[in-house]
Formats: structure tokens, sequence, C-alpha cells
């Protein structure tokens, strides 16, 4: 479905994990374009751009396997924890859009699971490629389906 099954042929094992390795990743810088106008829902994507870029950083510089395995976890369980709480105020706020929003929620969910799988199954590192795809689809979710929803809730919330 994605960048994330294309570079099948590129392998990291455990012990290619060194300085000779390090790759150039995507980080995200957070600006006000990223703003949706909800406290709560700009904070939980400071904590996800944070990690995104932690988790780069991580495997720009050829951290060990674990860490980066770790680092994945804690995206992802942050990842699916501010996506429930997204879906908990749509409910609550009676939001019309409450499917495709969460449809887009679960590819990426989806996304960031087959990275953890061709991480801790096959032995191979995020690509810059994955990387890319994953802070492109982090970008436009918020700037589209996100705001939309920031927009309403900023208004039913006052
Ligand atoms: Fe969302
Ligand atoms: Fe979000």
């Amino acid at each position: 479905m994605s960048a994330l099954t294309g570079f099948d042929n590129i392998s990291f094992p455990y012990s290619s994990l060194s300085a000779q390795w390090v790759v150039r990743v995507k980080n995200i810088s957070w600006d006000d374009s990223l703003n949706v106008d909800v406290d709560e829902i700009n904070d939980d994507h400071q904590k996800l751009v944070d990690l995104f870029n932690i988790l780069s950083q991580s495997v720009e510089e050829g951290n060990s396997f674990d860490y980066i395995d770790a680092v994945l976890e804690e995206l992802i369980t942050c990842t699916i924890w501010h996506f429930r709480h997204e879906e908990r105020l749509m409910v609550r706020y009676q939001y019309d859009g409450i499917e495709s929003h969460k449809a887009e929620h679960n590819d990426l969910i989806e996304g960031v699971r087959a990275m953890q799988v061709m991480l801790r199954e096959e032995n191979r590192l995020p690509t810059s490629e994955d990387f890319e795809y994953l802070a492109d689809w982090l970008t436009s979710h918020i700037v589209g389906q996100d705001m939309r929803l920031g927009f309403y809730l900023a208004e039913v919330m006052a």
C-alpha cells in the first residue's frame, strides 16, 4: 500500500548497524501551518512530531537496534492514543465526517505497523523513503482532516 513495501532489496542486518550505515532522513519542523486551533490536539501533534524526529535521528545516527525499536514502539503507542483521543472528541461533539477521518488513522497505523514488522522480523531499518512517506502522511493529515476537525471543535467547544 505504501512506500514501505517498495524497498525489499535493502537489508540492514543487526551487525551492520554502525556509522558506515548513516543515512539522511527526514525531520518534521513544527510551525504555525500545523496549528489546528485546539490546544489539546496541538499538544498531541507536537509530541508525535518530536517522536518522529527522535526516531529519524536515531536511524540517521546509527543507534542500536533495541533503541530504534523502543522509539518506534513509543511512536506507535502515542499515535494510537492520539487517534483515540481525536475519535473520542469527534463522538463527544457529534462531528460529521468521523468515518473518513478514522479511515485515514487506520491507514497510518497499518503503515507504522508494517515498519515495525520490517524491523523486528526482517531486521531492516526504515529507509529514508519510509520516513518521507510517514512525514508526508502525518503533515497532510494534520493540514487536511485534523484542520477541518480543529475548526469544528474550536467552535463547538468554545
Ligand atoms: Fe486525525
Ligand atoms: Fe491528529
